[in-house]
C-alpha cells in the first residue's frame, strides 16, 4: 500500500511570533505560584497555548491587507457593507448586527427572550450561553444525545440533539413557555462532536410544529460542514459553504463568535430573519455594543472578518484542519490515552479519570493532567470537569460532574505539524510518570465561575 503522505499546511510562514523554551524548573515554580491554574499564568510562560481555538487564529495575509482598508465611519461604513453583504448571503437572513463577541449577542437575544417563566432547550447549552439565560431567570435544559455517554463509540453525529426530549420539555413546561430551541453546531460542550442535517431539519420541524424561535449557534458551522460532507448521505457533491447555507436556511436566528469559525481574534455576530424581533434587539445593541452599522466592531474588524468568513471554507484549509486535530487525537490514541471518540473539529478531549485512575474526582484528576502537562511540556490546557462543573450539596460534599475531561483545543491556522509532535512527544513522558502524578486540593474559589481563579495546592 503506498505510504500516506503527510498532512502539510496549507500555507507557509510570512511573520513569526517567537516563543520562549523554559526549563521544567522554572514551570514547575511559575505554576506553583499561580495557584496550580493554567490560567493564572502568562503567555510568555507558555510554549504551546491549547487553552482555546477561540480568538487565537493566525489571520491570513488577505485578512491583514483588508485591516487596511478599514472604514472607521461611525455610521454607514463601507467595511459594514461588506460585512453585511457576506453574512447575508451566508445566511440568507436580513438582519445583522455586530457585536465584539458571541456573549454579547447571546446578552442582547436572550436578554430580550428570557425571563423567569421562560425554558430555553439546547443539545448542550456552552457556559455563555446558559449563564446568560440563567441570569434573566429562564432555565436552560440540555437535550444530549445519549451516544455522549459511551465515550468510545464511533458514531458519526454524537452532537445531535435528542428530538424525543426536546419535545418531552415542551410538552412538560408549554410551548408558549419555551424562549427559543438552541442548536450548538459543533457541539462544544460534549467534545466537539458534530450535529448533522438530518437533526437540525427535526429542530426546525419541532419548532415549527409548537411555534417556537430556532436560534442557531454556529460559531463552528465550517467545520460542522465538513463532518456533514464527510460523514452524511447526500452532502458529497456540494461545497462546505453551500451546507452551511442550507443548515442556515432552517434557522430563524444565527448567532456566532466569530472569534472560532470568522478566523479573527476578536467579534461576533447575531443575525435574524425576524424584522419585529431584530428591532427590539438592534436598539439593545444600540444601549450595550454601539451603533447598529458597527456594534461592538471597528471598521477594520469588519474587514477581517468578511474575509475570514470567504477563506474557512476553503476546502484545502478545512481539510487541514480537521484532519490535523485527528492527527494528534489519533497518535495520543495509540499511545492508550483514553479519548472522546470520534475526535472533535475544534479539540481532542482527554478522560482524565480512566487516565489518572489513581486520584479520586475530589482531588481533581484532570487538573493534575492539566498541570502535568504544563509542567512537563510548556502545554497550556483546561479542565472540563469537578474543577469547572463541580458542586457542593448543602453539607459541603463535593458533586462530581458526569465526566472528568481536558480538552486540548487548537488555534486554527497556528501551530505547525511539528508543534503538534512535540506534544505528542510530552505524552511519552506524562505516560511514563503516571502512576506518580497527585491530586490537589483547592485553597481558594471565587462564588462564580470558579475554574478561572481558583488556586490549588498539589496534595
Ligand atoms: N457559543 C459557543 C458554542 C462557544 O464555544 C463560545 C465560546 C461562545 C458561544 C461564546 O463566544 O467567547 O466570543 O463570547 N467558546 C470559547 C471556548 C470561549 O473556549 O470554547 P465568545
Amino acid at each position: 500500500m503506498k505510504k500516506e503522505r503527510t498532512l502539510a499546511e496549507p500555507f507557509r510562514i510570512k511573520m513569526i511570533e517567537p516563543l520562549r523554551l523554559t526549563t521544567t524548573e522554572y514551570r514547575n515554580e511559575v505554576l506553583q505560584k499561580a495557584g496550580y491554574n493554567p490560567f493564572l499564568l502568562y503567555s510568555h510562560d507558555v510554549y504551546i497555548d491549547l487553552l482555546t481555538d477561540s480568538g487565537t487564529s493566525a489571520m491570513s495575509d488577505h485578512q491583514w491587507s483588508a485591516m487596511m482598508l478599514g472604514d472607521e465611519s461611525y455610521a454607514g461604513a463601507r467595511s459594514w457593507e461588506k460585512l453585511e453583504c457576506e453574512v447575508k448571503d451566508l445566511t440568507g437572513m436580513d438582519y445583522v448586527l455586530p457585536t465584539h463577541q458571541g456573549r454579547a449577542a447571546e446578552r442582547i437575544l436572550y436578554g430580550l427572550l428570557g425571563d423567569k417563566t421562560k425554558v430555553f432547550i439546547s443539545n448542550t447549552h456552552f457556559d455563555t450561553t446558559r449563564a446568560n439565560i440563567e441570569f434573566t431567570g429562564a432555565v436552560a435544559i440540555d437535550c444530549m444525545n445519549e451516544e455522549l455517554l459511551d465515550m468510545d463509540a464511533e458514531l458519526p453525529f454524537k452532537g445531535n440533539m435528542d428530538i424525543e426530549q426536546a419535545r418531552q420539555s415542551i410538552l412538560k413546561y408549554g410551548k408558549e413557555n419555551i424562549g427559543a430551541i438552541i442548536l450548538t453546531v459543533t457541539n462544544n460542550s460534549s467534545g466537539g462532536q458534530p450535529v448533522s442535517m438530518e437533526n437540525a431539519e427535526q429542530v426546525r420541524d419541532l419548532c415549527h410544529e409548537f411555534g417556537i424561535l430556532f436560534v442557531l449557534d454556529g460559531c463552528r458551522i465550517a467545520e460542522n460542514s465538513y463532518f456533514i460532507k464527510h460523514r452524511e448521505e447526500k452532502f458529497e457533491e456540494k461545497t462546505y459553504r453551500q451546507i452551511a447555507q442550507q443548515m442556515l436556511s432552517l434557522a430563524d436566528v444565527f448567532i456566532m463568535s466569530a472569534k472560532k469559525d470568522a478566523l479573527v481574534n476578536m467579534g461576533g455576530l447575531l443575525v435574524l430573519r425576524d424584522k419585529y424581533i431584530a428591532e427590539k434587539c438592534t436598539n439593545l445593541l444600540i444601549i450595550s455594543e454601539g451603533f447598529a452599522t458597527y456594534g461592538g466592531l471597528s471598521g477594520r474588524d469588519m474587514e477581517a472578518i468578511a474575509v475570514g468568513l470567504q477563506e474557512v471554507f476553503d476546502p484545502d484549509y478545512l481539510h487541514y484542519r480537521i484532519k490535523s486535530t485527528e492527527y494528534l487525537g489519533k497518535r495520543l490514541n495509540e499511545k492508550g490515552v483514553p479519548l472522546i471518540r470520534p475526535y472533535g473539529g475544534h479539540a481532542i478531549y482527554i478522560d482524565a479519570k480512566k487516565f489518572y485512575e489513581h486520584i479520586p474526582v475530589h482531588q481533581f484528576p484532570g487538573q493534575a493532567l492539566v498541570c502535568d502537562l504544563y509542567e512537563q511540556g510548556g502545554i497550556r490546557c483546561v479542565e472540563v470537569g469537578s474543577v469547572m462543573f463541580g458542586k457542593y450539596d448543602k453539607y459541603g460534599n463535593h458533586i462530581a460532574p458526569k465526566h472528568e475531561l481536558v480538552r486540548l483545543a487548537i488555534p486554527r491556522r497556528v501551530y505547525t505539524q511539528s508543534h503538534i509532535d512535540y506534544v505528542i512527544d510530552v505524552f511519552d513522558d506524562i505516560i511514563a510518570m503516571k502512576d506518580k502524578s497527585r491530586g490537589l486540593q483547592i485553597v481558594y474559589e471565587p462564588p462564580f465561575l470558579r475554574h478561572f481563579t481558583a488556586k490549588f495546592e498539589r496534595l
